[in-house]
């Protein structure tokens, strides 16, 4: 199996990213906002919940979300591999995904994180949000979400970092660009 971890901060292009390859190596989608928002626009009990917590940008408790990742992870165990947008969000969460993917005697194969500057993601997300009005694209959200991501996401580098498993991506450029980059990572390790 191929299992890429996709990290990033809020509009650093982890969604973008993750379609592209998807597309060359055919792997399972697992993005946890897109989950939680289908939870939300479904009216289910766990998506109004977290809905709250979305539109203030802080992080849904761990245990909901580690949840869903079993879930997924039992349904597509013989697959080709999986690409988890936007999970780990936590240490916690890093630490639940070794433990679920070992019961398949799998594991992370590596970590891309891509590196963007605040301002640029200030500006695609607020573009984005004007485009096709996501409730959590708005100045204040946004402020929030990148703030969360620096306090409580961060560290989930440190822990791959430590497992030589980190690999920075340049995530300024065009998209084919970007691509070309990630692919260049991939190439070397799988
Ligand atoms: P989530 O849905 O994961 O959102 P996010 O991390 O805030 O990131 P985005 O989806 O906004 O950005 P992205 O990096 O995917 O970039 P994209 O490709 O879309 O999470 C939402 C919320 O759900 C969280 O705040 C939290 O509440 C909750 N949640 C989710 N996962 C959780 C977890 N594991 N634990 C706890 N809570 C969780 O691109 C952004 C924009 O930029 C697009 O418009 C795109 O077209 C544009 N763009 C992309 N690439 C480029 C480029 N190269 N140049 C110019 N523009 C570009
Ligand atoms: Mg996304």
């Amino acid at each position: 199996m191929l299992n890429i971890v996709l990290f990033g901060p809020p509009g650093s292009g982890k969604g973008t990213q993750a379609s592209r390859i998807i597309e060359k190596y055919g792997l399972v989608h697992i993005s946890t906002g897109d989950l939680l928002r289908q939870e939300v626009e479904d009216g289910t009990e766990l998506g109004m919940k977290a809905k709250a917590i979305m539109d203030k940008g802080e992080l849904v408790p761990d245990k909901i979300v580690i949840g869903m990742i079993r879930k997924k992870l039992e349904e597509y165990q013989d697959g080709p591999g999986f690409i988890f947008d936007g999970f780990p969000r936590t240490v916690e969460q890093a630490r639940e995904l070794r433990k679920a993917l070992t019961d398949f005697d799998e594991r992370v194969t590596l970590m891309i994180s891509l590196t963007v500057p605040r301002e640029e993601l200030v500006t695609r997300l607020l573009k984005r949000g004007k485009e096709t009005g996501r409730s959590d694209d708005n100045p204040e959200t946004i402020n929030n979400r990148i703030d969360v991501y620096d306090r409580q996401t961060i560290p989930v580098a440190y822990y791959y970092d430590k497992m030589h498993k980190h690999h920075q991506v340049d995530g300024v450029g065009s998209i084919d660009k970007i691509f070309d980059r990630i692919v260049e990572v991939i190439e070397k390790i799988h």
